[in-house]
């Protein structure tokens, strides 16, 4: 990881900080940011597009990841769209000044209130995930005199969280349309029928953290022979294609992400070929990397407290954050490369259990990881927490969630304010 060094008194850097000072100033547990690494990955995305689609095609930043203003406010001076999923992450990007002609709302269960929200913040594409959204969407647009811009959520059938995707695997989803049972074909019909919405694309997510290309090329395949299917048999020209996110990153060594290009390669060969097959325009593509984008840039920085050896079984070190601010080891067994920041420098020979504070045992960072020998107020570092952690944060047993910093060329920002005491008690009555 680019961003990441060890400077002469052995503490590890981001963005040329140094973590231990950035624990004294800021205080622990800390996520850090760095934002050359996140702008880096937005221009190559861009830039991914002017190479292989002429342009005709915008990344968008599945909020998701980690949503708050700063993130919203780069994504715009980066030039990529927004997907949102909430009214919470809709008014966030709102609050950020995000335009929001640039956004595509998701979500298999929008509210009344929220898409009429939406509607009225102007948000540009509703992805629509069932009829009941599709029926309510025409109403609440209609009650406004808005015409909304919808695509429809489609299950491609192409599963890619087993090693060899199997192409029927995918049925079994709360998201979106599949296309086996006809129920995909039917939604495109009563869409063209609805006065107040207007079709404009297709969208398809096939999973996180992918390694494999060929499910992508798969999938974009399946969505083209769809867009051919409608033109062919109801005369309608889907300008649109949204292929979704989930392109994988690095979080221990053994992880092995493709490197975006040859994913971006493969899929616009696809794309163009089955365009030619069915004789209809190439569409404008979306894709909506989140994790690529914030993760690999992100760390989590923690103080070292009791540390407690069983003998024979393992060494507990507790760090004062924990599933409050990471809930993904608990959630998943998720890999992370633990690094003890303070002693960089040294060899990682001290095989630790790193536990979070809260009252659950359950509550670990990761097991069983090899660490510089830590004592009692060394700062760790865990890497590669940028996507999916502060935006999972809960305030389980009343611990407030961390700020975070984002650091630039050895300079160093808060971009969302540690919580306080006050703001965990803020809507008690
Ligand atoms: N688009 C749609 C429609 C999605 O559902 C998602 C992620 C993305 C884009 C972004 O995918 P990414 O590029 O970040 O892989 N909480 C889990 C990840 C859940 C992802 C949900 N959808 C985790 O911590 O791993």
């Amino acid at each position: 990881n680019d961003c990441l060094n060890i400077n002469e008194k052995g503490h590890l850097t981001i963005g040329g900080c140094d973590t231990v000072e950035l624990a004294k100033e800021y205080g622990t547990p800390l996520y850090v940011l760095d934002e050359n690494t996140i702008r880096t990955t937005c221009r190559s995305y861009v830039e991914s597009f002017k190479k292989f689609y002429n342009g005709n095609g915008m990344p968008l930043y599945a909020s998701k990841a980690l949503s708050c203003k700063e993130l919203c406010r780069i994504a715009n001076e980066e030039h990529l769209g927004l997907d949102v999923v909430s009214g919470g992450e809709i008014y966030t990007a709102q609050q950020a000044g995000f335009p929001m002609e640039k956004t595509h709302f998701h979500g298999n269960n929008k509210t009344a209130a929220e898409i009429e929200f939406a509607l009225n913040a102007g948000v540009g594409t509703f992805v629509v995930d069932n009829l009941y959204e599709l029926e309510l969407l025409n109403e609440i647009a209609g009650k406004l005199v808005k015409k909304a811009k919808i695509s429809f959520r489609i299950k491609p059938g192409v599963d890619a969280h087993t090693h060899n995707f199997i192409r029927t695997g995918q049925i079994d989803s709360k998201f979106g349309f599949a296309l086996e049972t006809g129920e995909a074909f039917e939604a495109v019909k009563k869409a063209l029928e609805y006065e107040n919405v207007n079709l404009a694309e297709l969208h398809c997510h096939i999973g996180s953290q992918i390694f494999d290309i060929d499910p992508f090329v798969t999938a974009a395949e399946i969505m083209m022979d769809f867009i051919g299917k409608i033109k062919d048999e109801l005369g309608v020209t889907i300008s649109n294609l949204n292929l979704g996110g989930g392109f994988g990153i690095m979080y221990v060594n053994s992880d092995e992400p493709v490197p975006y290009e040859n994913y971006m390669e493969k899929v616009s060969v696809a794309v163009k070929a089955k365009a030619a097959e069915h004789n209809v325009p190439v569409p404008y593509i979306f894709i909506e990397p989140g994790r690529s984008i914030v993760g690999e840039a992100g760390i989590t920085l923690y103080t070292v407290g009791g540390i407690k050896e069983i003998p024979n079984i393992r060494t507990y070190v507790s760090v004062d954050g924990g599933m409050t601010d990471n809930i993904r080891y608990a959630l998943y067994q998720s890999d992370y490369t633990v690094v003890n920041a303070s002693h960089a420098d040294k060899e990682a020979t001290q095989t630790v259990t790193v536990a979070g504070k809260c009252c659950e045992s359950g509550d670990l960072v990761q097991e069983h990881t090899q660490v510089a020998p830590v004592t009692v107020g060394d700062t760790l570092a865990v890497l590669s927490t940028g996507a999916y952690n502060y935006s999972m944060a809960s305030n389980y047993n009343r611990i407030p969630r961390p700020a975070i910093v984002m650091v630039n060329n050895g300079k160093s920002r808060v971009i969302v304010k540690r919580e306080s005491y006050e703001d965990i008690v803020r809507n008690d009555i």
